[in-house]
């Protein structure tokens, strides 16, 4: 039986967030992916990651400094340039022949205001946004979360829409929503994603003319799903009777065997003032932690990917979600 976690070898092989580009400065940060750690400091205009292990007695780099545009070693002061070569090693004074050791560097780049991170060679690219580029729309940015679950176990309840009526009764699931009607599932052209329609209906607490009694409470709403593997997925959600538009965009950061950092912004179309921002967090929040409630005390932190759990129609897109997992474990 095959299943994947998020220390998984074949996870070094995808692109992975590992923060806002803007959280990273010149002080030296350490960041978990996959199991393995990574110093990122900002070196002259460039943000840079090495692994986090000086080559010389293995001490954290990133509880060193920056000095003169280099990283400095805590334990000997030895110092690395922004290419990881060693510039400097004190003890054997200026004009010493250096030893040609050379911090670990992995595959990064920069993308929607992320840090991305692929330890490997990564088989496949990063999701595009259509929604990023929208002026219409305003980001919202909500706070990393880090969680108790697998980072396969958070996108699998984000794209779970069976889950609602039960676990969201305290703020938009809605009775009227018990039964999933038929939808398709569509494999993206490369076979490393999927869409997924599906309307529905909600409880809307966030609309205020339900409590004027303009609007009923439970409305129509449209979900767009748009999955690339291993763990990003962009939800698309729009509400006719209001004209709400939010796409809600969820990278996962998988960190170690037990712990997953999530990374979100909502993209939308109804948020004005400071209030309003403040509001579409904390009602994201207050979601999100609905959902938490039941993925940090799933049985263990493994995603089965073939056998080992009971699929029915409802769940067809989240089985189509195992298979590409499946299909990175074989790339
Ligand atoms: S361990 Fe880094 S300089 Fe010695
Ligand atoms: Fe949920």
């Amino acid at each position: 039986m095959t299943s994947l976690t998020n220390v998984s070898p074949q996870l070094r092989r995808a692109w992975h967030p590992v923060g806002r580009v803007e959280s990273f400065g010149s002080t030296p940060t350490r960041v978990e992916l996959v199991g393995d750690a990574y110093v990122v400091v900002r070196l002259g205009d460039a943000v840079k990651v090495f692994l986090d292990v000086c080559p010389h007695r293995n001490a954290r780099l990133s509880d060193g400094l920056v000095t003169e545009g280099c990283l400095r070693c805590p334990y000997h002061g030895w110092e690395f340039d922004a290419d990881g070569a060693v510039a400097h090693v004190p003890a054997l004074g200026a004009d010493a022949t250096l030893p040609p050791a050379r911090l670990t560097a992995p595959f990064t780049q920069e993308r929607f205001g992320l840090l991305w991170i692929a330890p490997e060679e990564p088989v496949t690219d990063i999701l595009p946004i259509p929604e990023w580029d929208d002026e219409s729309l305003t980001k919202v940015w909500m706070p990393p979360v880090d969680i108790d679950a697998a980072a396969a176990q958070a996108i699998d309840n984000f794209l779970d829409f069976s889950h609602f009526p039960y676990v969201h009764a305290g703020t938009f699931g809605s009775d009227k929503d018990r039964l999933v009607k038929e939808y398709s599932t569509e494999r993206t052209a490369d076979g490393w994603g999927f869409v997924v329609q599906y309307p529905h209906v909600i409880e809307n607490h966030e609309d205020p003319l339900v409590a004027t009694g303009e609007h009923p409470l439970v409305q129509d709403r449209l979900m767009r799903y748009d999955y690339r593997v291993p763990f990003t997925a962009n939800l698309r959600l729009e509400i006719p009777l209001t004209g709400m538009v939010n796409a809600i965009v969820m990278w996962c950061q998988p960190m170690t065997m037990d712990r997953t950092r999530v990374h979100i912004v909502m993209i939308r179309n109804d948020v004005r003032t400071p209030a309003d921002h403040q509001a579409a967090i904390d009602y994201e929040m207050k979601i999100f932690a609905e959902d938490l409630r039941v993925i940090e005390r799933l049985r263990d932190k493994t995603m089965p990917l073939e056998r080992g759990q009971v699929h029915v129609r409802s769940d067809r897109h989240t089985v189509e979600f195992r298979r590409i997992l499946q299909k990175l474990m074989e790339a």
